[in-house]
């Protein structure tokens, strides 16, 4: 059985990035994942997981009732782990802290009109006040490790990469790591392999000045990163489809927190077991890395393990 799952709580956003678009039509409340059945997921599950992740494609701490599902979280002796766009109250992100969670703000431009193009409508300064609240209470409390910031690496923010490892230290968030966003034009990485190198020189530097944790991929279109900053992906290694699973909010079940639409089953046809050890999962796993090899799996940036990293 798995020992990590991604749960997505929301599918839905109050925000429109453009290299997403889950909220292109605004925040809908009925692609939630109702309480009841996050209760019934727990109970089932959560004693066989060591983490939980609320992540997937929407924004969780939109949901009014989110401090429920935290309680729930709490009853059990699980490390908890949230992915946000740093919109939610600042209230829900200091009681996470207090929790001990890690939580991990996505954050792709250093300038205030980028951010406003690719976070729309959120603006910088507005988003920048709450996470360097959070962070200020982090601190005061010795739990500053706990939080990161998650760059999603675009053609259009390359040149800004190193400028946010300098506003993570700035904003007394001591970790940064770097995505690489998977878009339609998949070609979009080769074309842009030298300016994203540059960019990778560039924040490796910014993150020894600053004292910045900096993840960075080690390989980019099949080029090495031989950087200090470099962290193995899954494209070299991945035990994803062996140890996690995602749910999603209307329960069906995915392979890894990468977004990889392959599916195994749906949670209210089946057991998780038997989703798990059925014949798509199975499927899945006989052909990792193989010539049928699913196409998001081929050159996956997708760094783990950080955490254990970090400690390290
Ligand atoms: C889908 S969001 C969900 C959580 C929350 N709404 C947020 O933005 O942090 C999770 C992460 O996926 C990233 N992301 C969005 N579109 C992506 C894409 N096309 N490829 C790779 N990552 C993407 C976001 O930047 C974010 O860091
Ligand atoms: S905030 Fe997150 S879920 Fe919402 S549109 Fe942006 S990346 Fe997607
Ligand atoms: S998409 Fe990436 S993280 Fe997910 S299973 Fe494939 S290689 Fe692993």
């Amino acid at each position: 059985m798995p020992t990590r799952a991604i749960i997505e709580l929301a599918n839905t956003c109050n925000l429109d990035c453009p290299m997403c678009r889950v909220g292109q039509h605004g925040v809908n409340f009925n692609r939630v994942m109702p309480l009841a059945t996050f209760r019934r997921i727990a109970d089932e599950f959560f004693s066989d997981f060591t983490e939980v992740r609320l992540n997937g494609l929407g924004e969780s701490t939109l949901i009014p009732d989110f401090d429920r599902y935290l309680d729930i979280l709490a009853s059990y002796p699980i490390n908890v782990e949230l992915i946000t766009n740093g919109t939610g109250p600042e209230r829900l992100y200091r009681r996470m802290v207090d929790s001990g969670a890690t939580l991990l703000f996505s954050w792709d431009a250093a300038t205030p009109e980028l951010f406003a193009t690719l976070r729309r409508p959120a603006a910088l300064h507005d988003v920048r006040a709450i996470v360097q609240s959070v962070a200020s209470h982090a601190a005061a409390a010795g739990r500053s490790q706990l939080l990161h910031l998650l760059f999603t690496l675009l053609p259009a923010n390359i040149h800004e990469l190193a400028a946010v490892v300098a506003l993570a230290a700035d904003m007394g968030i001591p970790t940064l790591v770097v995505n690489v966003a998977k878009l339609p034009d998949d070609q979009w990485m080769e074309r842009r392999a030298d300016d994203c190198l540059q960019a990778f020189t560039d924040a490796d530097d910014a993150a020894t000045r600053c004292g910045v944790r900096l993840f960075l991929p080690d390989t980019f279109a099949q080029r090495a990163v031989s950087l200090p900053s470099a962290s193995p992906t899954a494209a070299t290694r991945c035990d994803r489809p062996w140890r996690e699973i995602v749910i999603r909010w209307d329960l069906d079940v995915q392979v890894c927190n990468m977004f990889n639409p392959y599916t195994y089953g749906n949670l209210s046809r089946a057991p998780l077991r038997s989703i798990w050890e059925g014949a798509f999962a199975d499927a899945f796993r006989q052909n990792f890395k193989g010539p049928a090899c699913h196409p998001y799996c081929r050159g996956c940036a997708y760094i783990g393990d950080v955490y254990a990293r970090k400690q390290g």
